[in-house]
């Protein structure tokens, strides 16, 4: 019988996300300071063996969605051999990416061939120089060359995440959804988090799930039927757009959190497994896969981390619970 990782909460861990660089080439106002550059050996970093023993183990134990993240995970060199090291263990079934689609006209076609079957890809503006301004330097016009080779290569589904922000996007969320429609592709729009300075910043224009489904079902009145979520979906909860290939969702992190639903972890690039994305246990994996101990003590290790998750965030009545942390350092 395949064997299944349950937190002390009953939670069912099917999920992993995997940061590979804490590098990005975009510097989004909300998710990472303007000024802050990563500093990192690459010593510090997970190599491909880290990776590859880490995600078995993991598989072993019961988890059969790795998501590879970033910072960019494309910026990392070898990101196409890493995607296929991953979605050649045994018992891992679904290898999504999530990326600024930047560099992913070059990398989609590779990538879907070596077992990155779909991706999440940020966008949170369809205008040229507020794209920029959002991403401090982005280009929207390589993004959308990327959503179309990812089309093109056979990924599916597509999903497009768009931060909502009030005064920044939000008169955007009609012509973002119509945008989803027209390429046959799905969107989601996500409460701004108070990560990291940059999130806690950005949580003044923060708008409630409330209001984003407001505006949704305004705009696509009486064509929209709830999705239900299987095991290992992650947190939105998402609408099938009638006679469209489209859906849209909400990701309310922060007005309606979903952590009692939680089926998820997180390495981040320097091996360190976090438990949950709005608290600061994490314990490191990387000493322990370099070290001669057994797979059977690394197993143990990670199972005894699970049984520490904790039962949800604290976003709410902690605010600054992580403000030291980057959202681009944890993976999203
Ligand atoms: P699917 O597997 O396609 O459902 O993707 P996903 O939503 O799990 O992944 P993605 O990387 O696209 O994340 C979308 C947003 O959801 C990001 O802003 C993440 O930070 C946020 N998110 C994902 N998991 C969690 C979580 O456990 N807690 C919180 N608070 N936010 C999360
Ligand atoms: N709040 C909400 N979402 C964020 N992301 C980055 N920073 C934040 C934040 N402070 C999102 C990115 C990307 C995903 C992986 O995380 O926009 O879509
Ligand atoms: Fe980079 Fe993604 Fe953070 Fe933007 S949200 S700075 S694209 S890691």
């Amino acid at each position: 019988m395949k064997n299944k990782l349950i937190d002390k909460f009953g939670r069912e861990i099917s999920y992993l996300r995997i940061s590979i660089t804490e590098h990005c080439n975009y510097r989004c106002f909300y998710c990472r300071d303007a000024e802050h550059t990563p500093n990192c050996k690459r010593e510090d970093i997970l190599s491909y063996e880290d990776i590859q023993r880490i995600v078995r183990l993991f598989a072993e134990l019961g988890i059969s969605k790795v998501r590879v993240t970033g910072g960019e995970p494309l910026l990392r060199r070898g990101i196409v051999k890493i995607a296929k090291l991953i979605s050649s263990v045994d018992g891992i079934t679904d290898v999504p990416l999530s990326t600024n689609a930047h560099l992913l006209g070059k990398f989609a076609d590779k990538l879907f061939k070596n077992g990155i079957n779909r991706v999440n890809i940020s966008i949170d503006s369809l205008i040229p120089e507020r794209f920029k301004e959002i991403t401090r330097g982005g280009d929207i016009a390589e993004v959308m060359n990327g959503i179309d080779e990812a089309i093109k290569a056979g990924m599916s589904p597509i999903k497009l995440n768009v931060v909502a922000m009030r005064g920044v996007n939000d008169d955007e969320i009609e012509s973002l959804i119509d945008f989803a429609i027209d390429k046959g592709i799905d969107i989601r729009f996500i409460e701004t988090m108070p990560i990291g300075n940059a999130g806690i910043e950005a949580s003044a224009q923060h708008i409630s799930e409330k209001e984003l489904l407001s505006k949704i079902t305004q705009h696509l009145k009486g064509k929209l039927t709830p999705i239900a979520s299987s095991k290992t979906d992650g947190p939105a909860s998402s609408f099938k757009i009638d006679n469209t290939q489209s859906s849209v969702g909400v990701i309310s992190a922060v007005s309606n959190h979903f952590c009692q639903t939680c089926n998820r972890v997180r390495l981040t690039a320097k091996g360190d497994l976090i438990l949950c994305l709005g608290q600061e246990d994490s314990i490191s994996l990387k000493d322990a896969v370099r070290s001669d101990l057994s797979d059977e003590a690394i197993k143990a290790m990670i199972m005894n981390a699970i049984n520490k998750k904790p039962e949800k965030h604290v976003f709410n009545s902690v605010v600054d619970n992580i403000s030291n942390r980057q959202m681009a350092e944890i993976g999203g």
